[in-house]
């Protein structure tokens, strides 16, 4: 045959391949979620989540060790507080349980990016992410509490606060107050395109945090819509988001790719606790390889546009990038 074109040279061998491959994963895109518990001594298993515990903070700072020794170099944390009550009060409590993870990870390790997750719902008694009254989410009144929330973990020493409720108006809402509180250096990674998600199901369990009643239909978006996507990222970065999001990843990608395309901000995508219970018990069964399917996945998430990746896999995947180099 006379082929002139024979895309088959570009795959012929290893060292091809790599000279022309286009993504990559590195260890700098990963993001690690920890989650934080009062008490001593704790280091207790998610049983959907394998290899994911709640730490309390004195095993936390040997977690933390083990993880930057790895070379992730961020984290992002959720609170599993105590003590719970109908408008969250740990979530803004200076001496909360995030606050103190960030105070003590910036004390150990300077240079870790500290991201604080921001939301009511682990920390209110209904589960919702904000106020409830007569049976709905308020919006404006769940602002001021999620600000608040953001300027304590701001003054924890949070290099980012992440905002994950989806009411309207929060980014903007807490860029001013941020602002104002003398937190200027702060960054928002906005949750912008979060999807009302069976995919939660793990972390939901993890983090005590399932509405008592109802759903979150009416704040999370509409996972049968795309072109949404556009119009929450739009408003995010109009109301001074730095970095956004697209929430959850893999069943998600056609709106990463959307969303990559459309806006200019650096873009970060969860994959989140149902896509990590996935691919853990289908490997932990034998039926795949984990570390091969994992690294495509990471791969797909960048290909579709996203700049880092929320991975409950970071520490494993920085440990599998080390070994190839
Ligand atoms: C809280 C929050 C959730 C997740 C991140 N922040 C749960 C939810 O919205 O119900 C999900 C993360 C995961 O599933 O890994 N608002
Ligand atoms: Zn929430």
């Amino acid at each position: 045959m006379n082929l002139t074109r024979r895309p088959r040279r570009l795959r012929r061998t290893a060292q091809i391949r790599n000279l022309v491959h286009e993504v990559d994963v590195r260890c700098d895109d990963l993001i690690y979620p920890v989650f934080v518990t009062e008490g001593e001594n704790v280091q207790s298993p998610i049983e959907s989540m394998p290899g994911i515990y709640h730490y309390s903070l004195d095993r936390l700072a040997i977690h933390l060790k083990e993880v930057w020794e790895k070379g992730v170099r961020a984290v992002i944390f959720f609170g599993v507080p105590d003590h719970k009550d109908a408008c969250g009060s740990g979530a803004y409590d200076p001496d909360g349980i995030v606050q103190r993870a960030l105070r003590m990870t910036k004390k150990l390790y300077s240079e870790m990016i500290c991201i604080a997750d921001i939301c009511l719902c682990e920390y209110t008694d209904h589960g919702h992410c904000g106020v409830i009254k007569d049976g709905e989410v308020l919006n404006d009144e769940t602002l001021e509490l999620l600000s608040k929330a953001a300027v304590s973990c701001a003054a924890a020493g949070a290099d980012i606060v992440a905002p994950s409720d989806m009411m309207d108006g929060r980014i903007g809402h807490m860029r001013h107050t941020l602002d104002a509180a003398g937190y200027a250096h702060t960054l928002i990674m906005a949750y912008s395109v979060k999807y009302a998600s069976a995919f939660y199901g793990p972390f939901r369990e993890a983090a005590d945090s399932a509405p008592a009643f109802g759903d979150r239909k009416s704040y999370q978006m509409d996972f049968r819509n795309r072109r949404e996507a556009l119009l929450e990222t739009e408003l995010d970065m109009e109301e001074g988001a730095d970095i956004i999001m697209v929430k959850p990843a893999l069943a998600y990608l056609d709106i990463v790719r959307t969303v990559s395309e459309a806006f200019d901000l650096p873009l970060c995508t969860y994959s989140v606790s149902g896509e990590y219970a996935m691919m853990k018990a289908a490997a932990m069964n034998g039926w795949i390889d984990e570390k091969r399917v994992v690294m495509e996945s990471m791969i797909a998430m960048k290909r579709a546009g996203a700049k880092m990746i929320i991975t409950y896999y970071a520490p494993q995947i920085a440990e599998w990038l080390r070994e190839e180099e």
